[in-house]
């Protein structure tokens, strides 16, 4: 029986979770459709519930519905909690569980595919919504010697580094990034979806920094505002990572082999200019 998905968000018709899914599901022999939902913006639990209700099994959440979708849950992980936040759904007949996906595989991302060290690294997270949210927890244990986190609305920035009160976390608004530099500075605001950069001094890119940009697609207008020749952009134009952990595979009904156990996969996906995926690896492909 073909097993149903959905992504929900409102604007939805970005993402490229159908096709990712599609192919993880190619690779893997498993029947599923997957559809894109968008919700009206106070309508996520009664979207949700009609999906449920038209045998859904799970979802993927994207913006601006990554908070509701954590009070929508019954149970969360460990990272949701910390994070007040999931983007990932799985509906059981005792209720929903919620797990947030954004940070573990952001710091995979950044560490294995990437090779960036977090180590001793200064860096800039710029937003302090359900995206930013995600990340905070994983990138705060990962060895950095300061993140932080800057935000239009500075007092939701403040709020954001209090759950990490006794960290190296800070917050403060876009103007005070003056004169401060970063090795990497990384896009969760959602500017991008209103063709916009966070209004942020360009001096903010180290010599050699990372600019890394979380929502997918080309030439963002936040990575236009680095100085190209000494930064490193990340541009998921044509190439999409993305990591599925262990637990996202085993909810949506994915087999996970003896290979995949213990860590996450995480795969490249090659998009033509339309949208279509051209080609699928498996960045640390079990060995079968
Ligand atoms: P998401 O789930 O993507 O984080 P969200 O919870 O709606 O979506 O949060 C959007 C984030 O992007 C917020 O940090 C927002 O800043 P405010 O808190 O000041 O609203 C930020 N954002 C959205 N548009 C922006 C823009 N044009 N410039 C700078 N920040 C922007």
């Amino acid at each position: 029986m073909t097993d149903r998905y959905a992504v929900i968000g409102n604007p939805v018709a970005h993402s490229k979770s159908p096709w990712i899914h599609a192919e993880f599901a190619r690779a893997t022999r498993q029947d599923i459709e997957y559809l894109r939902i968008e919700a009206p913006h106070d309508g996520f639990a009664r979207t949700v519930g009609e999906f449920r209700s038209a045998n859904g099994r799970g979802a993927n959440v994207t913006l601006p519905f990554k908070e509701a979708a954590y009070r929508y849950c019954d149970e969360v992980s460990a990272e949701g909690r910390l994070a007040g936040a999931v983007n990932t759904l799985a509906f059981a007949p005792t209720g929903t569980r919620g797990e947030n996906t954004d940070g573990s595989g952001l710091l995979r991302d950044l560490t294995v595919n990437l090779g960036f060290s977090m180590r001793g690294r200064v860096i800039l997270v710029l937003g302090a919504g359900g995206a930013a949210r995600g990340l905070l927890g994983p990138l705060a244990g990962a060895g950095a010697t300061r993140i932080v986190i800057a935000n239009r609305t500075v007092a939701k920035a403040q709020a954001l580094a209090q759950r990490f009160s006794g960290s190296s976390v800070e917050a403060c608004g876009f103007d005070a990034l003056a004169g401060r530099d970063f090795d990497l500075v990384i896009n969760a605001t959602s500017a991008a979806m209103h063709h916009d950069a966070p209004r942020i001094p360009t001096s903010v890119f180290r010599k050699g920094a990372l600019a890394y940009e979380l929502v997918y697609g080309h030439d963002t207008p936040f990575l236009a505002l680095a100085p190209f020749d000494d930064i490193d952009p990340v541009m998921r134009g044509e190439v999409v990572r993305t990591t599925l952990p262990r637990a996202t595979l085993a909810e949506f009904g994915l087999p996970v082999s003896p290979m995949h156990a213990a860590e996450p996969i995480a795969a490249d996906f090659l998009v033509s200019a339309d949208g279509g995926v051209l080609a699928v690896r498996f960045v640390d492909a079990p060995r079968r």
